[in-house]
């Protein structure tokens, strides 16, 4: 620069200045143009050409400031970077540019439900950034109906691009294993072939965009207490064939471009800094071609991360990059394996929205996507109840709605995986609109008391803060009285709400508070007296008591945490504009206690565990998985415990018929394909979900008494009409994991198919025999526990 100035010095005015910024940007463009460019140069002089401290650059993030959250909290980054202005204001992440080798910044943002970025933008009061808050997972596994999961991730998937975001955080696939666990609303069922199943379909739509995804929390995730510093102890062969097999699937039928690792340490070890399970498992055993990033600050040992497989270090921290930097001077980190990393990162930038210069207009089809989540809602909320067909409702009947949800609708659960939505429907609106009569007196008094009450609940702090219970409000016996008198339904709601950072209780939380049952019991005498009914709305996101209360209810829809649209969906269902198809993916149990493991749920703080040093790290904990594979309707079958409602179970205002079940073969070669006939015998259109499980021979490790293998799902069928539906088993659907032998085994005998239209309601059976064990495929001990685990062994009769 200054041998340039000097030979230019004797140039003076306007004239040299212009000639001189002319001459700098050619040589800056020169030297651009001499470095190589993503895109135009192979990776490997893309890699040539990135110095050390770049390449770290590229695995760590760019920080994370969130609104609302206290300065000094969370681990620092480079000050340098948070100038940097975001190009999506309000995502949970992004990584660094190198600008000079042509690799752009790509954007991260959450989550399961919807895009989470801010609403307003600083400086930019013209308009909104309003993202479609689409129902919960939780309610989507409940539609068993992967096309049309597929069709709620392309509409997902349509605004992640348009927001000019990259990689979307989600789904969110751990399994229900307690019904506590605070984030369940984020993830898909207690069941791995469900979760599997509706993950790859999700993850499908969102990426027909061109946009990426990332499955979490990789893996074992099944509880928010002290989540960064917990030891989740399992046995190899419940880790394979239940908490890990939904992710199998998910990569073998989509192939995701990323994957999450998540917070806790499986068997010793952070799942962050596993090479066992993010090399040694995913990769080479699965095959899974993508990236993986930590969690949000998760894990310990970025060097150890970046040799287990973990990419990129999310959202970023200063720690890091100078510990990774001390590391590849030091040669404890090979440039071979900063390499490895770095060629991940690249490989997804290559593909991402951002690289590929995509234009974005922030303005998602909004009205469209609605649309999309008012359908998946209807269509995939359960029917719990239906005492002598008290629903649906008849056209413009006069309804009384009490409890608070039915006037504050919750969309969705917190923290991560809460939207900033526009709007949210209530039931209150939903009905109104589609044309019943809504008692005003009734309304207005919880419209006074819940402003009231909301005014008195101050400001969220932080983001993971959950949102405060407002009691419900004491019902006046007269009012009551002549409300039942003057209408012809009552509907009462009860709400539930919870969130990252923290699980669930029992008391108030997963039973009803005292004041929802006195709210129940009166509604309820007051309508029962004079022959009127009460229909309940459960607006959840996880899994409450009914057994001790059901009994006052004459329908029960389980709406769970439905999205913005949610009102109109609750309206579509009881009004039968939309026939209930729904089913349960998580078992609804009489009595929390029925719950294997949850005297001891979430687990127990390590003696001598130090103090936390803040917050959000929390203390050294564990939790022993000592349920093994026995976990939500594996065990209730097999240890023959009665649920209040069985997985699988949903009610329809119209009846089905099953026809024979056929099988394709007598005997397992390859596959074998059952076929049956669904034929709706009623007088309402709609559409059944059937579910085929599998009863094993006794053979050599012990089974529950059937799992699932394969579901499907007839389209609306008229009165009358008929659907056959067909379902393809392979050995490898048959087999369990043998951790002896480290391999999948499929045992010779007899087994037995069930069509089924629950868990326990089995409709039609057929038998075939595989003649021979067949070992479908070998592993390793991978992730083995530190000490063998004791699980519960089965009753004698299943073994
Ligand atoms: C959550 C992740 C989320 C991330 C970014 C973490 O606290 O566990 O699910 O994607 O934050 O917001």
């Amino acid at each position: 620069m200054s041998n340039l100035y000097h030979a230019y010095g004797r140039l003076s005015g306007k004239f040299s200045m212009v000639v001189l910024l002319a001459l700098l940007g050619n040589q800056a463009a020169s030297a651009q143009a001499l470095a190589p460019q993503l895109g135009k140069a192979p990776l490997k002089e893309i890699l040539a050409a990135l110095t050390t401290e770049e390449k770290v650059k590229l695995v760590v993030g760019m920080g994370f400031y969130p609104a609302g959250f206290p300065e000094g909290i969370l681990p620092p980054s480079d000050p340098a970077d948070r100038k940097v202005p975001e190009k999506v204001p309000g995502a949970a992440g992004r990584t660094h540019a190198i600008a000079r080798l042509g690799i752009p910044s790509l954007t991260l943002s959450d989550g399961p439900a919807g895009v989470r970025i801010a609403p307003i933008r600083g400086g930019d009061s013209t308009r909104t950034y309003y993202a479609t808050a689409f129902p919960v997972a939780t309610l989507l596994a409940s539609s068993w109906d992967t096309e049309l999961v597929y069709k709620v991730g392309v509409a997902f998937g349509s605004e992640v691009r348009a927001f000019g975001i990259d990689v979307l955080l989600a789904p969110g696939m751990n399994i229900h294993r307690n019904p506590l666990g605070g984030r369940n609303f984020e993830y898909y069922s207690e069941d791995p072939v469900v979760t599997g199943n509706i993950a790859a379909a999700f993850v499908n739509g969102v990426e027909s965009n061109g946009v990426g995804t990332s499955i979490k929390h990789f893996a074992v995730n099944n509880q928010e207490f002290n989540r960064m510093k917990m030891n989740s102890q399992v046995s190899e062969r419940a880790l394979r064939e239940i908490y890990l097999k939904g992710f199998q699937i998910a990569v073998r039928k989509a192939q995701p471009w990323t994957v999450m690792s998540s917070y806790n340490l499986v068997n010793g070890t952070y799942t962050s800094q596993s090479h066992e399970l993010l090399t040694a498992l995913l990769r080479q055993e699965w095959g899974f071609k993508g990236l993986v990033m930590t969690d949000w600050y998760g894990g310990q040992n970025p060097v150890a991360q970046l040799k287990a497989g973990n990419d990129l270090l999310m959202p970023g921290t200063t720690a890091q990059t100078q510990a990774l930097l001390a590391a590849a001077k030091s040669g404890q980190l090979t440039p071979a394996q900063l390499d490895a990393n770095v060629t991940r990162v690249l490989e997804l930038v290559l593909k991402s929205p951002t690289f590929l210069g995509n234009s974005y207009t922030s303005r998602p089809a909004l009205p469209a996507d609605a649309a999309v989540a008012r359908q998946a809602a209807a269509e995939s909320m359960v029917l719990l109840r239906n005492e002598a067909l008290a629903l649906p409702l008849a056209a413009g009947q006069k309804l009384a709605l009490f409890g608070n949800t039915s006037y504050n609708l919750i969309a969705g659960g917190t923290g991560s995986g809460d939207v900033n939505r526009a709007y949210t429907i209530s039931i209150e609106q939903g009905l109104s609109k589609a044309g019943f009569s809504v008692s005003s007196p009734i309304s207005q008094a919880y419209t006074q008391y819940l402003r009231a009450e909301k005014a008195k609940i101050p400001p969220k702090k932080t983001f993971f803060e959950p949102v405060p219970v407002i009691a419900e409000m004491g019902l006046d016996a007269a009012t009551l009285q002549q409300q039942a008198q003057a209408v012809d339904v009552a509907i009462v709601t009860l709400g539930r709400s919870a969130g990252e950072g923290g699980d669930r209780k029992v008391t108030d939380d997963f039973t009803l508070r005292a004041d929802e049952k006195a709210m129940l019991q009166q509604v309820a005498t007051a309508f029962h007296t004079l022959g009127k009914k009460v229909v309940v709305v459960l607006n959840v996101g996880g899994v409450v008591e009914t057994a001790s209360w059901r009994n006052q209810a004459d329908a029960i829809l389980l709406a769970w945490q439905p999205g913005q649209e949610g009102g109109h969906a609750v309206a579509d269902v009881l009004s039968g504009q939309t026939n209930p198809s729904g089913k349960l993916a998580t078992t609804f149990p009489m009595a929390y206690t029925d719950i294997p493991y949850s005297q001891d749920f979430p687990g127990k703080v390590k003696a001598g565990a130090a103090a936390p040093a803040n917050s959000l790290g929390g203390q050294e904990s564990e939790n022993t998985y000592s349920e093994g594979i026995y976990v939500g309707y594996r065990y209730f079958n097999t240890f023959q415990k009665q649920p209040a409602y069985a997985f699988g179970h949903g009610l329809s205002y119209t009846t089905f018929a099953y026809g024979p079940l056929k099988l394709s073969a007598s005997a397992l070669n390859d596959k074998l394909t059952a076929t049956l006939t669904v034929t709706n015998t009623g007088k309402t259109a709609g559409r059944e979900v059937v579910q085929l499980y599998v009863s094993a021979p006794k053979g050599k490790l012990a089974k529950p008494v059937s799992e699932l293998k394969a579901f499907a799902k007839t389209s609306l069928l008229a009165p009358g009409k008929a659907q056959t539906l067909s379902f393809t088993l392979t050995a490898a659907d048959l087999a369990s994991y043998d951790t002896a032998a480290s391999a999948w085994v499929t045992d010779a005998g007899t087994y037995t198919v069930q069509a089924a239209a629950s868990s326990v309601d089995v409709k039609q059976r057929a038998t075939f025999q595989v003649g021979k064990p067949v070992v479908v495929a070998k592993s390793r001990h991978l992730l083995a526990p530190q000490a063998p685990v004791t699980e519960m062994a089965p009753p004698t009769a299943s073994k």
